[in-house]
């Protein structure tokens, strides 16, 4: 099967109250762990790249990681670019083979966030490929640049329909309080979500996909593992995992991860290298941490996202 673009999946998932996994890739272990989960239970996929990614890994070989993973699991997967800050970067992800981009313009003005999320627009749909916009602003880490609380900023549901229509953009990441990175919460703050905006912006927006970012619910099990091991980081809180559910019941039909992947890998490692010091075969403690965001992933997609046999 080639790579598809998220048209489809989106609509399924729309209309049977469930939500498609979009996890971050970066090197071929992750790529493995998680096709070989969405595999095992038969779920479509998006695998997005950071521009990030892209400087660590190079582009040509994710794409081709990703080519492979198409050849062993035969499943839907749609190629994404996550967070493209420039027309120059969507281009070249198009160009290159991606079949989805997102063009985060939710720092500029409004206007400003329109004409840049157009001009990508335009570029894409002649080429087959769909993008994704966001308005309002997610706090937390993105490619080094931290935002700030202060400066984070809700999606205000007035805005939407006139961002849609005028952009032409085919899903819409919005801000209801979830954010980027391990620290979405203070120690002791009850994690909670805007589902009131969701709610405002899903009925203003009839039959159109919705995007959550920093969905990731930084589970204790590995900040543990990582803490246990040498590591320090006692204050990590993410999205409680039954909020994702109801939001994947929703309008959200796609909901990124990637803090939890790196947690499940660094913790994996963290642990392999501290019961055998000894050992620097690479392969030695990256077949646990293979498996480990493997089966991770496939949590996910079974009891948080919905999407198991839905490939
Ligand atoms: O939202 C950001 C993603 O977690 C990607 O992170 O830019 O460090 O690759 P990155
Ligand atoms: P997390 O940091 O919560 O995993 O969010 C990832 C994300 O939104 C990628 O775009
Ligand atoms: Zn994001």
């Amino acid at each position: 099967m080639a790579l598809v673009t998220s048209k489809e999946m989106f609509q399924k998932a729309y209309d049977g109250g469930y939500a498609i996994g979009a996890f971050n890739v970066n090197n071929m272990e992750i790529i493995q762990g998680i096709t070989e989960a969405a595999k095992e239970v038969s779920a479509p996929l998006i695998l997005q790249v950071s521009a990030g990614a892209r400087k660590y890994a190079n582009h040509t070989y994710l794409v081709k990681l990703v080519e492979a993973a198409l050849i062993e699991t035969d499943l839907p997967i749609c190629l994404h670019l996550d967070h493209g800050d420039s027309f120059e970067l969507c281009k070249s992800c198009i160009d290159g083979g991606f079949t989805s981009v997102m063009i985060d313009g939710s720092h500029h003005s409004f206007e400003d966030n329109i004409e840049l999320t157009k001009k990508v627009v335009d570029y894409a749909h002649e080429r087959g490929v769909v993008v994704e916009g966001e308005l309002g602003r997610l706090a937390g880490i993105e490619d080094d640049v931290n935002v700030s609380e202060e400066d984070a900023s809700y999606t205000r549901p007035s805005e939407v329909e006139e961002f849609v229509t005028r952009t032409g953009v085919d899903s819409l990441a919005i801000a209801i309080g979830t954010s980027h990175g391990a620290y979405k919460f203070k120690p002791g703050q009850k994690p909670q979500l805007r589902f009131d905006i969701l709610k405002e912006v899903e009925e203003r927006l009839p039959n159109f996909p919705i995007v959550l970012h920093g969905a990731s619910s930084v589970i204790p099990e590995f900040v543990d593992m990582i803490n246990a091991n040498g590591g320090n980081m006692p204050d990590a809180i993410g999205i409680p995992e039954e909020m994702l559910r109801e939001a994947a019941k929703s309008a959200v039909c796609k909901i990124n991860i990637d803090s939890d992947l790196r947690l499940a890998m660094t913790g994996s490692i963290r642990k392999y290298m501290a019961e055998n010091p000894a050992h620097f075969d690479p392969r030695q403690y990256l077949t646990p941490a293979r498996a480990a965001i493997k089966e991770l992933v496939k949590n996910k997609l079974i009891n948080v996202l919905g999407c198991d046999g839905k490939a």
